[in-house]
């Protein structure tokens, strides 16, 4: 097993350092930056049916659903496709209004999810094409789909998902792109820049991860939190969502994502001196609001964890930490500013001495309904 970590002391830690050549190996041969194409024979073969489609249904459970969220930011922004997520277990029990005019995509890493993969069968029985993203070559729900892609993550062993997350974004971001090219939705300059931006996503998540030491100092202080805030806006809002659920997954703190507007709704009740804040507040995407939220949460004296762009000085004036990212396109940011979250969530968890890669309770694929 010491081998197979690689060096590193948990998987999880392993797979997290692995994303920049994960992401690479899903890109790599379907981005053609040169010939400015995106190639993917399952979207290819099945053109048609994704342009002509009325809306995309994105069922999947945990981790696989909030990049289901950042998908809809994605196909709604870019391919102007109306997009729902919907959480597989819920789908499929409340007789789902759906018909051969929709597409369902399916997002598993495992593609074992008893309810995942009960959705599809729904789905299909009403007559609906649904297209598969999996990171298991074989398993279950790539079987059962119409067409699919993989992620092409490799083994992740780690129960809290780190690299099949971003994978399974870069993915849904090629899918968004090609049928944005196909729609005339994007022009090819924006289309172009994308790809240059996405072939520089590992470089700039090695950058990221030289944070490492830097989070681990803001972990040991904040380990002993009983309660954790994450706020995202836009692209970052399933990010903050993300954060939170790796928090508890590994370190049993009880942590909540919310968008960052939706604050003052509810969660802002909560905050007072003993309550730590995660508040993705990077340049590109709602800058300003995001700013103003932070002046909201220091006056109620909450603690601030900023994850901001590299060089940001207003933000950097306000919270009790930064964490610097590099930048990106609003669009891309979550495959960076998640980064920081899953170092955060690794550190506290292993300096309050928790079992990081088998979480009490969890399960790699829940194969049970
Ligand atoms: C379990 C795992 C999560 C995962 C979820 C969905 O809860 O612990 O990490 O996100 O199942 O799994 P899937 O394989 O369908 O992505």
């Amino acid at each position: 097993e010491q081998i197979e970590k690689g060096g590193y002391d948990h998987f999880m830690l392993k797979e997290i350092h692995e994303q920049p050549k994960a992401i690479n190996d899903t890109y790599r041969g379907r981005l053609l930056r040169q010939e400015a194409i995106i190639k993917m024979a399952g979207v290819e073969d099945n053109m048609k049916k994704f342009l002509n489609a009325n809306r995309i249904i994105i069922v999947a459970c945990g981790t696989s659903w909030h990049a289901g969220l950042v998908a809809e930011y994605i196909f709604e922004d870019l391919a102007r496709i109306p997009v729902e997520v919907e959480y597989a277990s819920e789908f499929r029990y409340r007789n789902p209004i759906i018909t051969e005019k929709d597409i369902v995509i399916a997002i598993s890493q495992s593609g074992e999810t008893a309810d995942t993969l009960a959705a599809i069968k729904l789905a299909k029985s009403k007559g609906t094409f649904v297209f598969g993203v999996c990171n298991v070559v074989g398993s279950s729900i790539a079987r059962e789909t119409h067409a699919g892609a993989y992620t092409h993550a490799g083994p992740e062993i780690g129960v809290a998902s780190t690299k099949a997350f971003t994978t399974q974004i870069t993915v849904l971001t090629l899918i968004a792109l090609r049928l944005s090219r196909a729609k005339g939705t994007i022009s090819s300059s924006e289309f172009r820049q994308h790809l240059l931006e996405l072939e520089m996503i590992p470089d700039k998540i090695i950058s990221a991860l030289k944070s490492d030491t830097h989070i681990k100092e803001i972990s040991d202080l904040y380990k002993d939190s009983r309660n954790c805030l994450y706020l995202g806006r836009g692209y970052n809002f399933p990010v903050a969502l993300e954060g939170a659920l790796k928090l508890k997954e590994i370190s049993y703190i009880h942590a909540e994502g919310y968008p960052a507007a939706e604050m003052k709704h509810g969660p802002i009740a909560l905050i007072d001196e003993n309550m730590p804040i995660v508040v993705i507040a990077t340049k590109k995407g709602h800058y300003e609001k995001v700013v103003s939220n932070i002046q909201e949460i220091k006056s109620r004296k909450g603690k601030i964890i900023a994850i901001v762009t590299e060089g940001d000085t207003q933000v950097r004036a306000l919270a009790d930490h930064v964490i610097e990212v590099p930048e990106t396109l609003e669009s891309l940011s979550p495959l960076i500013t998640t980064i920081p979250l899953q170092l955060l969530s690794y550190h506290i968890a292993v300096l309050l001495g928790k079992n990081v890669d088998q979480p009490r309770n969890l399960a790699k694929s829940v194969t049970v309904e």
